[in-house]
């Protein structure tokens, strides 16, 4: 079931958003060689907690950091440790909200000191792989359309999208109907309505799309060891496109 929000939880997913958007922030003004991902998590614990709200994924079946910072070839749920950052990273730092019982959802990759063009091209094609699906973000569209948009933008540029992780509604539960996959034929699946809320969420890998597990049940790699980047907004279906839920409204420019 994929529910459409009214006008009162919208109002709640705006200022989960918000913090989220405040969250990322802070992070990206903190992060430098030196630093551990478990200050940064530290750091988001204190906006999160401190504007009312809850850290989403803390709890969420038992992960237990506040974000999920990962580095370099670590594709999603990498979790905060001693892990000191360093020249030349890449890390995709996720962070969820929970504000009145509404979640706000969103990844963003951040450099470290000074990093290669290669990888900064990956980065912005992933980051320009979600706008292009956010284009498709309208009524009477449907969710094949936002996957197929990201799917082709990311191909085209030789990258590759891992097939198991996807967006995912968001609202009262972090994950909600539908599954937004990353790629795939437009025209398919759900029709996009007014009011519904969605995590959109490209995740791109340099080289092969396969990922591997580890041992700790949560860290996901790329099975192949290339660089890998992450960028996800949450959004609410408006008249006649989307808005951005994941931001600070005063600021033109959210996150990176
Ligand atoms: N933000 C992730 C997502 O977009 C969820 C993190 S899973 C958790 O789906 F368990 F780490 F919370
Ligand atoms: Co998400």
């Amino acid at each position: 079931m994929i529910s459409t929000k009214s006008e009162r939880e919208l109002v709640l997913m705006k200022e989960a958003g918000r913090i989220v958007a405040l969250t990322h922030e802070a992070i990206k003004n903190a992060i430098r060689p030196g630093i551990t991902t478990k200050e940064l998590d530290q750091i988001a614990y204190e906006v999160i907690t401190s504007h009312d709200a809850t850290p989403s994924f803390k709890g969420y079946y038992g992960y237990p950091g506040s974000i999920c910072a990962s580095i370099n070839d670590v594709l999603v749920h990498g979790i905060p440790d001693n892990t000191q950052l360093k020249d030349g990273d890449i890390i995709s730092i996720d962070i969820g909200a929970c504000y009145k019982g509404y979640h706000g959802d969103s990844a963003w990759t951040y450099v470290v000191g000074q990093v290669d063009e290669k990888t900064l091209d990956l980065m912005e094609v992933t980051k320009q792989s979600l706008f292009e699906g956010l284009k498709q973000a309208k009524p009477g569209n449907r969710i094949g359309d936002i996957s197929h948009a990201i799917g082709e933008h990311v191909h085209a540029h030789g990258y590759t999208v891992p097939m198991d992780y996807t967006g995912h509604g968001v609202g009262s539960k972090l994950h909600e109907d539908p599954v937004i996959p990353n790629y795939g034929p437009a025209g398919r699946g759900v029709i996009l309505k007014e009011g519904m809320t969605l995590a959109v969420e490209p995740m791109v890998h340099m080289g092969k799309p396969q990922t591997k597990t580890m041992s700790d049940g949560w860290t996901v790699k790329t099975k192949d060891g290339s660089l890998c980047a992450h960028y996800e907004h949450s959004i609410v279906i408006t008249k006649d496109g989307y808005e951005i839920l994941t931001k600070i409204p005063e600021l033109e420019v959210t996150n990176g």
